[in-house]
This record gives structure tokens, C-alpha cells and sequence, in this order.
């Protein structure tokens, strides 16, 4: 038997253990298996999350060598290279101006924050530490197969040159919410920062463009609803109710730098569904488009003018003649398909790289303020009816 040789390692310290600090967690584990060309290994060095109990389980399971509660403990720990903050998004821009000013290279979920105080906040600490390489924001969709193809189709000028671009995201929060938050609902995470900032994130980066003003509309689909459910015996209609302001529904014409006429469409009323988020983006000579629900193919339409009209379906493989640039990353076989773990895996790679060769990450928090000032205007224009300028 021979020993292996060790590769340079990067260690990860993750705050906030819940759902995505799980697909994070896989994700450091799946990266170096998948990308063989990673500049480093992750090691997962400790997890941290402020509910002690279900931290400490969570770190054995998940493979972390140390648990914490307290993220200022990581802060200190020279041995730290890596920070990945995967907490409630309220509390995210705490938590990264700590670890910007700790000089950690920083990756945080979307939102990135919630509102334009916190997110002036983070942007005056990132301008006064010089951190913005150091920075990633979770904008993962950005790292699907079929996501980048359809930029490089169109960068290629595959559709002829854009003219309009669709983005789409829908969630069933609608039917599953049973109870309001007593506050302000949008501040901790409504439906803008949830999905509206994925799928603005996704026009801005597929297009290469950036936003010129929007007019839209956002509003809670179902405002009153009780503070809290019933006790057993306990006549609902006796329980307080709470008139919410999350931003259940956000409509938004965009309109890009480059003259692209965008239209983003995000609602929590897809009870039923489940999840379904997509593009459509419309050119000269064709079409492209994708959705999340099928995320291995993305359909391509070209007007060759031969009249055979309609979309081609074209699978993201591990082909090596494929066109897509983790056709080396994902499984092999047409049939077996891309799922969230590679594109979450794909994700971390690109951390690791930009972590060790110094390149800046896209899209870093600076990326991710553009986001949240369309959001914010999409407030804005809410109020006003107005078209409002980013
Ligand atoms: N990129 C995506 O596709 C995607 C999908 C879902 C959620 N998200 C984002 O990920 C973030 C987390 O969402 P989630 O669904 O995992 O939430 P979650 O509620 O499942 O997990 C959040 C965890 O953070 C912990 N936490 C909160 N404040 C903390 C603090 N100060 N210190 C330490 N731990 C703390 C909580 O105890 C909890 O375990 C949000 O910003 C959300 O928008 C992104």
C-alpha cells in the first residue's frame, strides 16, 4: 500500500447550520471529487450555529472537526481562511462586517442583506478594509451548466443580438405560511430577497449588463393572517392576527443599460408547484431558455430559416464535446442529469479558486448591492408608480 499525497488544504469555518449550511457542507465535501483540478481541498475546520445543540450533532454528522455558538470565536482563529455564512438573512450584515473586518475571505447566501441601512453599512466596511476580492454572495444559480451556456450561446451571438429577457422565479410559501411575523416581514427575508435578488442576479449576469431603472409593484398576496397557531381545543378565530408586509408578489419591467427591455415576475403563489425557477431570453435570429424544474437541458431555437421552428433540447453531459464549462465536472452518462449538489459543489469550487489564486470572485458583495438597490427601487416605484433610476 502506498501513501496518498496530500494536497494543499483551505479551511472553512460555516456559520448558520440549517438548510443551506447543509448543501454547503455537501458541497465542500463533493467539489474536490468533481473539479480534480481544485487549487486546494477544503477542509471543514469548525461549524458554527447559535443553537448549541443541534450544532454539535450537526458538525459530527456533517464532518467538521469544532462547534461553536458564538461566531466571534472564529473571528480570532489565525487557522480560519474561509468564512461561509449561511444564517437567517436579517443577520447577515452583521456577521459580515465582522468577518470583512477580520480580514477573512468572506462567501454569505443571498440576500446578501435585507435592507439599504444594512447594506451601507457592509458596503462602508468592505470600501474601508479593501475587501471586495475577498468577497463571494451565494448567487448559485449563476453556477448552473445550462445557466452558462445560454451566456456563452449568447455572447456568441447564437440569438442574434437580445431584445428582451424573461426572468421567472415562483415558490408555494403562500399555502404553507400558517402565521404572520409580528414585524416587519420584508427586513428579515421577504419574497424580493428570497427570489426576486436570484433572478435580477441572473438577468445582470447572463446579459453582462446592468440595470438603468425599473417600475414595479410588490405587495403581501395574503396580508392578515394569525400570530401564532392554535393551541389543542383552541378556536382559531380567538387568535390575535397580524397584518404582514411580505412581498409575496414582485412584478418588475426593468430596463437594461444596453437597451434590453428585462421583465422579472417572482410570487409566493405557486401552491402546487412546489418551486419553479427560469429564463427566457428573445433575439434577432432565436431564443433560449431554461427552468430549474429540468435543469439539465437548456433549449435553444435559431431561425435558419429552413422552417423548422421550435426549441431543440440540448443536455448538459459530461461529454467532453459538450459546450458548457463543467462538462468535465458532471456525471458522465447523458441520463444521469445535473442536480443541486453539483450545482452547489460547482459553487464552492469557484470559492476555492478565487480564494487561492487571488482572482476576484463574481459576484462579490459589491455585485450583490446592485441587486438589492433594484429591489429596493421596485419598493420604491411600489409607493410612487413611478419609474425609478438605479
Ligand atoms: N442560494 C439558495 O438557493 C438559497 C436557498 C435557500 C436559502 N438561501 C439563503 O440561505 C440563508 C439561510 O437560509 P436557510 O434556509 O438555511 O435558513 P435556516 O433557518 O434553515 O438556517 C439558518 C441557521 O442560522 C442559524 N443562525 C441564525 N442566526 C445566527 C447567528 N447569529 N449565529 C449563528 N447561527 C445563527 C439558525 O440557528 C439556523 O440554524 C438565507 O439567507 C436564505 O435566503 C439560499
Amino acid at each position: 500500500m502506498d501513501k496518498v499525497t496530500p494536497r494543499k488544504t483551505v479551511n472553512i469555518a460555516l456559520i448558520g447550520s440549517g438548510f443551506m449550511g447543509k448543501e454547503h457542507s455537501k458541497a465542500y465535501s463533493l467539489a474536490p471529487v468533481s473539479c480534480p483540478d481544485i487549487m486546494a481541498t477544503p477542509v471543514k475546520k469548525i461549524l458554527c450555529d447559535a443553537i448549541g445543540d443541534k450544532v454539535a450533532e450537526r458538525a459530527r454528522l456533517w464532518g467538521y472537526e469544532e462547534w461553536c455558538t458564538d461566531y466571534h470565536e472564529i473571528l480570532e482563529r489565525d487557522d480560519i481562511d474561509i468564512i461561509d455564512i449561511c444564517t437567517t438573512a436579517f443577520t447577515h450584515a452583521d456577521i459580515a462586517i465582522d468577518c470583512v473586518k477580520a480580514g477573512k475571505f468572506v462567501i454569505c447566501e443571498k440576500p446578501l442583506v435585507t435592507t439599504m441601512e444594512d447594506a451601507d453599512r457592509l458596503m462602508a466596511a468592505v470600501k474601508e478594509c479593501h475587501a471586495e476580492g475577498r468577497t463571494a454572495t451565494g448567487f448559485n444559480k449563476r453556477r448552473w451548466p445550462a445557466v452558462l451556456y445560454a451566456k456563452q450561446l449568447i455572447e456568441e451571438g447564437v440569438i442574434g443580438k437580445v431584445l428582451v429577457y424573461n426572468g421567472r422565479y415562483c415558490q408555494d410559501v403562500v399555502s404553507r405560511r400558517k402565521t404572520a411575523w409580528p414585524g416587519s416581514s420584508w427586513k428579515r427575508s421577504g419574497g424580493m430577497a428570497d427570489c426576486t435578488s436570484h433572478i435580477a442576479d441572473m438577468c445582470r449576469f447572463i446579459l453582462d449588463d446592468a440595470y438603468d431603472s425599473v417600475v414595479g409593484l410588490t405587495y403581501p398576496m395574503v396580508p392578515t393572517l394569525p400570530i401564532r397557531l392554535p393551541e389543542p381545543g383552541e378556536d382559531p378565530a380567538t387568535i390575535p392576527t397580524y397584518t404582514t408586509d411580505s412581498e409575496d408578489l414582485a412584478v418588475i419591467i426593468a430596463k437594461m443599460k444596453s437597451g434590453v427591455t428585462a421583465t422579472l415576475y417572482q410570487t409566493w403563489a405557486y401552491c402546487g408547484a412546489g418551486e419553479g425557477i427560469s429564463f427566457e431570453v428573445h433575439g434577432t435570429k432565436g431564443s433560449v431558455r431554461w427552468t430549474g424544474e429540468n435543469p439539465s437541458v437548456l433549449q435553444l431555437a435559431v431561425d435558419y430559416g429552413t422552417g423548422n421552428t421550435g426549441f431543440k433540447n440540448i443536455i448538459m453531459s459530461g461529454s467532453p464535446v459538450d459546450g458548457h464549462p463543467y462538462r468535465n465536472n458532471v456525471p458522465g452518462h447523458r441520463g444521469f442529469g445535473v442536480g443541486v449538489a453539483d450545482n452547489m459543489a460547482f459553487q464552492a469550487y469557484e470559492v476555492i479558486q478565487a480564494y487561492c489564486s487571488g482572482k476576484p470572485y463574481n459576484p462579490s458583495f459589491v455585485d450583490a448591492y446592485e441587486i438589492l438597490k433594484v429591489c429596493d427601487a421596485t419598493r420604491e416605484s411600489t409607493r410612487t408608480g413611478q419609474w425609478v433610476k438605479i
